[in-house]
């Protein structure tokens, strides 16, 4: 009698049992994840710095850029998962997983910098842009300094 109960019985424990961080199949995946994220928002952020320091700053190149800047910085937080602090290629010190909170700050201010730069952007003030883009990178750095290996 007991029987065809079973397997609801099993998905269910198991859907309990399925920890936070269950997009990441391994520890390696997230490491991936997140540098792939921070890959791809340096080199935006690099088209921008190019754009800013030519004479003449392309705006579409600079407005794409940000935007796809604002959507990438909300994704690397949620990969510095436990336990991918031990894979070997990573760059994430330890005492990110020890200062969690103050990393979670860095990682929330950081996309707030990157959503005025969107906005500024689209005003196309270089000075504007200038001094947001100067902004993003501080909130770049203040994670760095004390949260990536060398
Ligand atoms: C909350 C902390 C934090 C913030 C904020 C942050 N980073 Fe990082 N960044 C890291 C850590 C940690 C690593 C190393 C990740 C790893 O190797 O697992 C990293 C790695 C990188 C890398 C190297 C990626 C690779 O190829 O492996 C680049 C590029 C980068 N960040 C750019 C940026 C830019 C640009 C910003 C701001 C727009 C930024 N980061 C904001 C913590 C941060």
């Amino acid at each position: 009698m007991n029987k065809p109960l079973r397997p609801v019985l099993l998905a269910a424990a198991v859907a309990m049992a399925t920890p936070a961080f269950a997009q990441f199949a391994k520890p390696e995946d997230a490491v991936k994840y997140r540098q792939a994220a921070f890959a791809l928002m340096g080199n935006h952020m690099g088209r921008i710095n190019g754009q800013l320091k030519s004479g003449s700053p392309n705006m579409q190149v600079i407005q794409s850029s940000a935007a796809l800047v604002e959507t990438l910085s909300k994704l690397p937080f949620e990969a510095f998962t436990p336990g991918s602090d031990m894979v070997a290629n990573t760059k994430a010190k330890p005492e990110i997983w020890t200062d969690m909170a103050k990393v979670k700050d860095l990682a929330e201010k950081m996309p707030g910098e990157v959503a005025k730069l969107a906005a500024a952007t689209k005003t196309g003030d270089v000075k504007a842009i200038q001094a947001q883009f100067g902004a993003v990178g501080q909130a770049c750095k203040a994670c760095h300094d004390d949260y990536r290996a060398k």
